[in-house]
């Protein structure tokens, strides 16, 4: 059952590609660029004045990567939070406001409870949920499959990207609604996005080599992941996934936040993992390196093409394909589940059934 894979995370994190492909499949024609959700019958967002993106962990990290791409090419003001806060801060809602609900299991308790709570308020509730039939499918006015096939390891990972997936589509689809990019901008974004279950494919060749990279680090005790932009929330992801199996101490950072406090913790003993990502965000992100670097920290660098030229000396650096800003997410995170993995494996950790955790979090 586990296709020869020793665990079902690893085996998940192979099947990428292919939900992927299946999430997108019918969803996009490549040559217009029009997305069409046959499940958004009478949705207009004509009326919606803003969105919330509610959910846990990593449904959450996916929606904070979301926002980025849903405010700049749909022109419409998101605000993400977690759903065991929004529940109980009594948000303002009301008819003009889409919230939007991410979740795997589509059972999460404060992912429920605030999806009654949007309803109740009037809100428009769009879930995007990957299990069929679900509580929140039946609360949701609609719903937007992820095809991800059922995910057995706790550590969410297929799941995670085709949300990301799903909500870039969802951007593009109300960018056209909205009418706020160019065509041309449109092509660019879905050609990438067409792309990137191929060159998924050919980064996860690199797995053997991430399996080294852990056996150097799986006896550290503190690691730091940085990011800016979509990499911060990719940051907060990858810190999780390495806490959730390995049970080492890991942290997401804003890398602009550093000077700010956490570079304190900076010292030879201390791992950083810094994302590079497409654009200025990825440019900022370098001087950080240089700043851990004089403190004798250790670097492990993931990076987009772009900046190769420019990235001081550090102890590891990963490169991805090329892709866009908004798409970098889904590239970048094979590296940081494949770490998360071998590190865990390294360490001989229950990888699919991590101590104190469960793939659906019932209760609250
Ligand atoms: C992390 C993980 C959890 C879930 C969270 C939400 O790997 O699996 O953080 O993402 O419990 O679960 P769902 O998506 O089922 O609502």
């Amino acid at each position: 059952e586990k296709g020869g894979y020793k665990h079902f995370m690893l085996k998940e994190i192979h099947e990428q590609p292919q939900a992927l492909e299946d999430t997108i499949l019918g969803r996009v024609d490549g040559i217009t660029g029009q997305v069409r959700f046959d499940e958004l019958e009478n949705f207009s967002l004509e009326t919606v004045e803003r969105v919330i993106i509610t959910a846990c962990g990593t449904a959450c990290h996916a929606g904070m990567i979301g926002k980025y791409s849903i405010e700049h090419l749909a022109k419409v003001p998101v605000e993400v939070e977690y759903a065991s806060e929004f529940r109980y801060r009594q948000p303002l809602l009301n008819e003009k406001t889409l919230v939007i609900c991410i979740s795997q299991s589509g059972e999460t308790a404060d992912t429920l409870a605030a999806a009654r709570l949007a309803k109740d308020s009037h809100a428009r509730v769009l879930s995007i949920c990957n299990s069929m039939g679900t509580s929140l499918t039946r609360i949701a006015d609609w719903t937007l499959y992820t095809r991800a096939g059922i995910e057995i390891g706790v550590a969410s990972t297929k799941a995670f990207t085709c949300q990301l997936a799903v909500l870039f589509l969802l951007a593009l689809y109300l960018a056209q609604q909205r009418k706020t990019i160019e065509n041309e901008c449109i092509l660019y974004q879905v050609q990438f996005l067409l792309t990137l279950p191929r060159q998924m494919n050919e980064l996860l060749k690199i797995s053997d080599h991430i399996h080294e990279l852990a056996r150097e680090y799986y006896l550290y005790h503190d690691f730091l992941y940085l990011g800016r932009g979509v990499c911060y929330p990719l940051a907060l992801e990858g810190a999780l996934k390495l806490k959730e199996i390995s049970y080492l101490h890991a942290e997401g950072l804003s890398a602009g936040e550093m000077k700010h406090g956490p570079i304190a913790l900076i010292e030879p003993d201390v791992i950083s993992v810094v994302l590079l990502g497409r654009g200025i965000t990825g440019v900022k992100t370098l001087a950080n390196i240089e700043e851990i670097k004089a403190r004798k920290g250790k670097v492990i660098v993931i990076s987009h093409p772009e900046h190769l030229e420019v990235i001081p000396p550090v102890e590891k650096l990963l490169v991805i394909p090329e892709t866009s800003e908004f798409l970098a997410p889904l590239l970048l995170i094979i590296p940081l589940q494949l770490f998360a993995y071998y590190v865990a494996l390294e360490k001989g950790s229950d990888i699919d059934q991590p101590r104190n955790l469960a793939k659906s979090v019932t209760v609250e």
